[in-house]
């Protein structure tokens, strides 16, 4: 049996994941998969409420009792400085060394693309974004805070093993699904200490890999040519801040961050899968967020408990609604969140050959 813990989160992370567990209800039907999962409050209703975000009780069991995590999204204007999405979020990615943040950007759907002729050239890129290390360890000092003579400093940590298990990752990904080419994304002109040992990493990484052609590209140039060759890349790996920033921009391209999904893994021990997008205070609890990124994580989870025909199932089902038109606004449609997760469901329910009635009811 695998096991799921499902942290909701905040704001639309608490909308968008009620859909992905009517997605994961219609899954288990499929008589070879069998899935038990819990749902755990943290977030920031919790953290103002008790001033815990994460415990260490909580902590070892989400490392120790289960198989993989899916998170909708964390953070609160009423906590301003998202402490408990910190402890967490980048809690869980550095404490269970979730190296590999793998971000695909597909369009789903000619439509989707803001680029006048995007639809005729389709963004299908994979980001592999460095999660342990970068600028995200917290390192750095501020003196005379508050004074005219402020002084900020962050701290943007590469170590050679770091580096090059993300390369590795990247290579790896790339052969197994025959794609030919790679990109390193860097700023090696401007900051040379990481950028000479990112592009030493790739050269030697490389020669594992002959049949694939890799180079490198700076972050600036590639956050244009995403743009204006939105289909010509397929295998990106960068830094943890590049990757934050890129794969923003790519989901973007590919309609918006209502559709991105991600997973943080370390390969054969931990997995998590959230979307790429926020909680969304802006349009929490309306209902009209886009469920879609947190049905496509399912998808990878699937992926990565070996079901890729369910993970293709999911992605199946999500296309043929979107091409339905049945969206919610941001991608320009009338629908609510719990409308296109019920034509979701039904749709992937139809597919597995279930009957329509193991879709439970809400709130069931
Ligand atoms: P955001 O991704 O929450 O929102 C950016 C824009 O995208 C907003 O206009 C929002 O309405 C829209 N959007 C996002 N998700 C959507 C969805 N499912 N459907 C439709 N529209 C959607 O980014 P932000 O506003 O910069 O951040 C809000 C909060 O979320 C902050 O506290 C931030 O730190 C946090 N955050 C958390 C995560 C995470 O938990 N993985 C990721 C990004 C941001
Ligand atoms: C993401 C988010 C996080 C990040 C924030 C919430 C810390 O933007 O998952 O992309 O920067 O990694
Ligand atoms: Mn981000």
């Amino acid at each position: 049996m695998a096991r799921i813990a499902i942290i909701p989160g905040d704001g639309v992370g608490t909308e968008v994941m009620a859909e992905a567990q009517r997605v994961l209800r219609v899954l288990e039907t499929d008589p070879a998969l069998a899935l038990g999962w819990d749902v755990l409050p943290l977030g920031a209703e919790r953290y103002l409420e008790e001033g815990t975000s994460l415990t260490d009780e909580e902590f070892r069991s989400l490392e120790e009792d289960y198989d993989a995590i899916l998170l909708g999204a964390l953070g609160d204007p009423r906590v301003p400085g998202n402490e408990h999405a910190r402890d967490i979020l980048l809690g869980l990615r550095f404490r269970l060394d979730l190296y590999i943040n793998y971000r695909p950007c597909r369009l789903l759907h000619p439509s989707l693309s803001p680029l006048v002729d995007g639809g005729d050239r389709p963004m299908d890129v994979h980001i592999f974004r460095e999660n342990t290390e970068g600028h995200y360890l917290g390192g750095g000092s501020v003196a005379r805070e508050g004074t005219p003579h402020e002084v900020a400093v962050a701290q943007d940590l590469n170590t050679r093993r770091g580096v090059e298990r993300i390369i590795r990752a990247a290579f790896e990904f790339a052969r197994a699904r025959d794609l030919a080419a790679l990109t390193m994304v860097d700023k090696a002109n401007a900051i040379p200490g990481p950028g000479r040992l990112w592009r030493r990493t790739l050269r030697d990484v490389a020669e594992e890999f002959p049949e694939i052609q890799a180079k490198a590209m700076y972050v600036d140039a590639m956050a244009m040519d995403l743009i204006r060759n939105p289909d010509l890349h397929r295998v990106i790996v960068t830094s943890n801040l590049f990757g934050d920033i890129l794969s923003d921009e790519a989901a973007a391209l590919t309609g918006g961050m209502g559709l991105a999904p991600s997973a943080n893994l370390n390969p054969g021990r931990h997995a998590l899968f959230e979307p790429v997008h926020g909680s969304a205070p802006d349009i929490a609890g309306q209902g009209w967020a886009n469920p879609v990124a947190a049905i496509r994580c399912v998808a990878l989870l699937m992926e990565n408990l070996g079901r890729e025909d369910l993970a293709q199932a999911v992605e199946d089902a999500v296309a043929h609604v979107t091409a339905r038109g049945i969206k919610t606004p941001d991608l320009g449609g009338e629908a609510t969140t719990s409308e296109v997760g019920d034509r979701v469901a039904a749709r992937l329910a139809r597919a597995l050959d279930t009957s329509g009635d193991v879709i439970q009811p809400r709130g069931a």
